[in-house]
């Protein structure tokens, strides 16, 4: 079977790398190809660019390579409807319809479904005004959680301490800084308690647990600094307890595929729960329609199944007949390497070496890299840059791998939190 797989972040590199090892590629005779793919996804996929918001190009190529799924990576695509497009010509697709996808593509469509389904989350109101919104901070507490609506790219939550902050940040929103994302603002109730993500795939029926991971959205150490997509990321999280995983699973999974499948949109694709774990249970931050990035990594890492069937599987409701999958009791861990300046000005082009990084059984995933055409080295083309990944028996030995591969790569222009797991870590540590 060939498989396309779209994206070029970390993420779609370790999707690929997971890929490459399924019978459907080491057997079978099947190819898998990447678009547009980067210099790691290289390694194990035939990349090409095309322009995927030309859904006939896609689906030209899918005919002529006779591809039998393909795998979406980013939300961007499926919030734009390709997998729609695909389906409707008999291709079988990895990843929600534009219906379902609006999960992540709208925060407003999300709590309106939590409202019917009786999911826990944080109160909310849906605002489409800066007068309406200015009047609705009235109805909470400091700190005033506000979202713009739409995909803003990670960058669309500001969380204000002060009555004069919301109003300004508000005053911000309405005014364009997020676009179209931002024409319309939810407001939410802030909810304390420590955040963890929750993996499952669905093909609109049965939902299979794929895995929890915590993410380290801060820029520096000690979760300092802007927000960043994620600077570093560990797998299992045992903070989500078997109680909290079935509770997670009882009372926001469960009901939610219930009711995307009741109002005629079935999902079909990962479902990625963002919890806030607070001290009246799980709730509900927010959800996205396809694999975390930087927490896909690690995930792939642990997983002990043929990534290619169950995707496949669910693509084509056929997760009934899979078992519950199966992934390793280690811990995988990584870290992030971004270009100086990120979040906000990301330097490009710094040179990178990778050099021996990998000899002790670590694997760097690539996200923003490029090859320079004239003399072959690797350089930064992006703000998160290289994921440094390893497993190991317990946190602090995936870490102390983790960090090793970290500092045999020479990369001048680039910097990583030295503490990513440090939560986990101290709770271990604790534990003796
Ligand atoms: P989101 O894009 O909805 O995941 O929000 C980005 C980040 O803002 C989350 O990862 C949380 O750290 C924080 N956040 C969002 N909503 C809330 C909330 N209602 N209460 C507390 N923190 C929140
Ligand atoms: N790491 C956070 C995300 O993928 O949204």
């Amino acid at each position: 079977m060939n498989i396309l797989l779209l994206g070029s972040g970390g993420r779609e590199h370790a999707l690929a790398w997971k890929l490459a090892q399924s019978r459907a590629i080491t057997e079978d005779g099947g190819k898998l190809f990447a678009c547009p793919g980067n210099p790691g996804i290289a390694a194990h996929a035939d990349c090409f660019d095309m322009d995927v918001t030309d859904h006939d190009l896609v689906l030209a190529f899918c005919e002529q390579e006779h591809i039998g799924l393909v795998v979406i990576g980013p939300e961007a695509p499926l919030v734009d409807g390709l997998a729609d497009s695909l389906r409707a010509e008999g291709f079988a697709v990895f990843g929600p319809s534009k219906a379902a996808a609006q999960l992540e593509g709208s925060k407003g469509f999300t709590k309106d479904l939590c409202a019917r389904a009786n999911i826990p989350t944080a109160g909310y109101v849906r605002t489409t005004s800066l007068e309406q919104a200015k009047a609705a901070l009235d109805g909470f507490k400091p700190p005033y959680v506000l979202k713009a609506d739409g995909l803003a790219a990670g960058k669309g939550v500001v969380i204000a301490e002060s009555l004069t902050d919301a109003e300004a940040a508000l005053a911000d929103m309405f005014g364009g800084a997020f676009g179209d994302a931002g024409a319309e603002v939810v407001i939410e109730e802030f909810m304390a308690g420590e955040e963890a993500s929750f993996f499952a795939l669905t093909d609109g029926a049965t939902i299979l647990p794929f895995g929890t991971a915590q993410d380290h959205k801060r820029v520096g150490d000690g979760d300092t600094g802007p927000n960043t997509g994620g600077m570093g990321a560990y797998s299992p999280a045992p903070i989500i307890t078997p109680d909290i995983r079935a509770e997670v699973f009882s009372r926001i999974l469960t009901p939610t595929v219930q009711q995307l499948a009741a109002d005629g949109t079935p999902y079909c694709g990962v479902l990625y729960a963002g919890l806030m774990l607070t001290e009246e249970g799980p709730k509900l931050v927010e959800y996205n329609c396809r694999f975390g990035d930087p927490e896909c990594q690690v995930l792939m890492m642990r997983l002990e199944e043929d990534l290619a069937e169950y995707l496949l599987a669910c693509a084509t409701q056929a997760l009934g007949s899979m078992e519950r999958p199966r992934f390793s009791h280690d811990t995988a861990l990584t870290v992030v390497m971004a270009a100086k300046g990120y979040p906000a000005t990301p330097e490009k082009g710094g040179l990178i070496d990778l050099k021996d990084a990998e000899a002790e059984g670590a694997i760097v995933f690539h996200a923003g890299t490029v090859r320079d055409e004239e003399d072959g080295t690797l350089r930064a083309n992006g703000g998160r840059v290289l994921n440094v990944t390893a497993r190991g028996a317990t946190i602090a030995e995936a870490r102390e791998k983790a960090y090793a591969a970290v500092d045999r790569i020479d990369f001048a222009s680039g910097f990583c939190r030295r503490d990513i797991g440090h939560r986990e870590l101290a709770r271990a540590k604790a534990r003796g």
